[in-house]
């Protein structure tokens, strides 16, 4: 069978089996050395630029996707988000591009507001790294800053690292509960922001998402336990002593859940400047605060 013919036998079966097109355009443009133009155009010297054994591997990928329901982000290995390239497997969530305007959001923050304090040198924590994603965009945008970055998942931290060293970035990552490695750093008062982006979905949820979801991505980062809001609780409620005086906070979650965190927010006491945030899709998808 030739590429062409595998292509279209798979663009319908695509269809057939709920999976977008798109997906299979994905795939082969992760591994293969075509590029848009040649899948548009229909290159007919695709045969040069695909062997064989590319053929093969690649279908057998594409089976997997469909009827297992494998991510094509764990098939591949890899994803972008924003300008990053990160390595991906089951034991990390594939970051969102919902996820990506968190960064935006902090660098609005601290360009607006660092006439008294210079965030960006400061020290920053990234609670729940996974693929290291935030931390990695962080450190990015902020060279001078000091970016720890904790998982509970010593196997995401695993990746995180190797992601961190193929970006060319300095993060320090630890492994522990939320901010139980933070105290063994003595971080108490001395964090300029805390980000992000914990498990928010109720547990019985969880096993009702879509099945590339609920059977391939690690439960330990989707799950936020009967209301889904445990981890953003402790998040609340711990933030404040690692805090600077009006240092940032800032957590993605789920659609129906911002109001609740405001509250959550405002009986804290300790916190002020309380904003929701929109995603592109127009969700409140994250709440920020300052610390009093
Ligand atoms: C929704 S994922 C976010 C991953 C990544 N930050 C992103 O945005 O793509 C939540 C992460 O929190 C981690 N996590 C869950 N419970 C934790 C805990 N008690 N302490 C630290 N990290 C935890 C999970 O392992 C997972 O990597």
């Amino acid at each position: 069978m030739n590429f062409w013919e595998w292509y279209d036998r798979n663009f319908l079966a695509a269809k057939q089996h709920d999976v977008t097109i798109y997906e299979l355009d994905w795939l082969v443009l992760r591994l293969t050395s075509l590029d848009k133009l040649d899948l548009r155009l229909r290159s007919p010297n695709i045969s040069q630029k695909i062997t064989p054994e590319t053929l093969t591997n690649l279908d057998q990928l594409w089976q997997k996707r469909l009827s297992d329901r494998i991510p094509v982000q764990y098939l591949s290995g890899s994803v972008t988000w924003r300008d990053l390239e990160l390595q991906v497997s089951p034991a990390v969530l594939i970051p969102r591009p919902e996820t990506e305007l968190i960064i935006d959001i902090v660098a609005d923050f601290v360009s607006n507001n660092g006439q008294d304090k210079i965030y960006e040198n400061g020290i920053w924590a990234d609670l729940g790294t996974g693929s290291g994603a935030i931390a990695i965009a962080l450190t990015k945008h902020f060279p001078q800053a000091q970016i720890h970055a904790v998982d509970f998942s010593k196997a995401a931290l695993e990746i995180a690292q190797i992601n961190a060293d193929n970006n060319d970035q300095k993060i320090y990552f630890h492994h522990g509960s939320w901010f139980e490695p933070l105290a063994k750093q003595n971080l108490q008062g001395k964090i300029m922001g805390i980000v992000s982006n914990p498990p928010y979905i109720p547990s019985i949820e969880v096993l009702n998402l879509q099945p590339e979801v609920t059977n391939h991505e690690p439960h330990l980062a989707l799950d936020g336990g009967d209301d889904g809001l445990e981890a953003i609780r402790e998040l609340v409620n711990t933030a404040p002593k690692y805090l600077i005086s009006d240092g940032f906070w800032i957590v993605e979650l789920m659609a129906g859940q911002a109001e609740i965190v405001r509250s959550l927010l405002q009986a804290n006491g300790n916190y002020t400047n309380i904003q929701i945030h929109q995603d592109y899709a127009e969700i409140a998808r994250f709440v920020s605060a300052q610390t009093n």
